[in-house]
C-alpha cells in the first residue's frame, strides 16, 4: 500500500459489466482511499426498503437513472462524512450524467480539491452480455463473481463469508439492454467532458481482471498524485 500521505482522486468510468466493481475495491485497499459506489449505495437503501430504495428500485429495473439531485447528495454526504474518505476516493457508478460532473467539479472546488484521473474501461456492449447474465454478487459486501470467468471456490457460496450469493434483478437481458443505451446516451458526454479537462485515460477492459490492473495502476502512476 502507498503510504497514507500520497493522496488519490479517481473516477472508474464504463458500461454495466466493464469491470468497475472488480477493480475499485482494489483500488481502495492499495491506496487506502474510500470506494463510493453510488449503485451500492442504491442497493442498500432497496435492502432496508427505505421510501428512496422503493423509489429506485422501479428505475433501475427499468434501466434508467435516479435524479441528479439525490444522487449527488449521496456523494456529499460520503465526502464529508466517510473518514475513509479522508485520503481520497475512488468513485464508481458516478457521475452518470453532465449535471453530476460539474456538481461534483464545483463540490471538489469548494474542498480544495483536485482529480487526479478519470479512467474509462472500454468494452464492446456484445461482451457484457455473459459477463452480466453469469454474474453473482454477495449483497453484504458488494463483492462480485462469475459463473465461469470468476467462480467462488464453492458454488453459490461467498468465498470470505460462506454466505449465500445472489443474481441482481437488473441482470437480466432486457434490462441490460436499456443500461447500455443509457450509458450510451447520458455518461457517454461525462467522457468528453473529462477529456476536454485532459484528465482521461482509457483501458481495454477485454482483457483479464489482473491485466486490466496493471493498466490502472500505470494510469495512476502517469497521473501525478496531487495532495
Ligand atoms: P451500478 O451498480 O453502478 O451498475 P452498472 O454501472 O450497470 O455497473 P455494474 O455493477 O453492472 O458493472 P461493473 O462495471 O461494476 O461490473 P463488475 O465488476 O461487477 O448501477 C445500478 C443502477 O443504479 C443504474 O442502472 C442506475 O439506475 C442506478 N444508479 C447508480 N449510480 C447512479 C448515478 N450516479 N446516477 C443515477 N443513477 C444511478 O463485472 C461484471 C461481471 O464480469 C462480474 O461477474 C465479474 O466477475 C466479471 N468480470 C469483471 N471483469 C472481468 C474481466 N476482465 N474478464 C472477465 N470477467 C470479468
Amino acid at each position: 500500500p502507498k503510504t497514507p500521505a500520497q493522496q488519490l482522486r479517481t473516477i472508474l468510468i464504463g458500461p454495466p459489466g466493464a469491470g468497475k466493481g472488480t477493480q475499485a475495491p482494489r483500488i481502495r485497499d492499495e491506496y487506502c482511499v474510500c470506494h463510493l459506489a453510488t449503485g451500492d449505495m442504491l442497493r442498500e437503501q432497496i435492502a432496508k426498503k427505505t421510501p428512496l430504495g422503493t423509489m429506485a428500485k422501479k428505475i433501475i429495473d427499468a434501466g434508467e437513472l435516479v435524479s441528479d439531485d439525490i444522487m449527488v447528495g449521496m456523494i456529499k454526504d460520503q465526502l464529508e462524512n466517510n473518514k475513509a474518505c479522508k485520503n481520497g476516493f475512488v468513485l464508481d457508478g458516478f457521475p452518470r450524467t453532465i449535471p453530476q460532473a460539474e456538481k461534483l467539479d464545483s463540490m471538489l472546488e469548494t474542498r480544495k480539491e483536485k482529480l487526479d484521473s478519470v479512467v474509462q474501461l472500454q468494452i464492446d456492449d456484445q461482451l457484457l452480455i455473459s459477463r452480466i447474465t453469469g454474474r453473482l454478487i454477495h449483497p453484504a459486501s458488494g463483492r462480485s463473481y462469475h459463473r465461469q470467468f470468476q467462480p467462488p471456490k464453492t458454488p453459490m457460496t461467498d468465498d470470505a463469508t460462506g454466505e449465500p450469493l445472489v443474481q441482481r434483478p437488473d441482470d437480466n437481458v432486457d434490462t441490460l439492454t436499456k443500461r447500455l443505451v443509457t450509458y450510451h446516451t447520458q455518461t457517454g458526454p461525462v467522457v468528453d467532458y473529462y477529456r476536454k479537462k485532459g484528465l482521461w485515460t482509457g483501458i481495454d477492459a477485454a482483457q483479464s481482471p489482473s491485466v486490466v490492473w496493471d493498466n490502472i495502476s500505470k494510469a495512476f502512476k502517469a497521473s501525478t498524485p496531487k495532495s
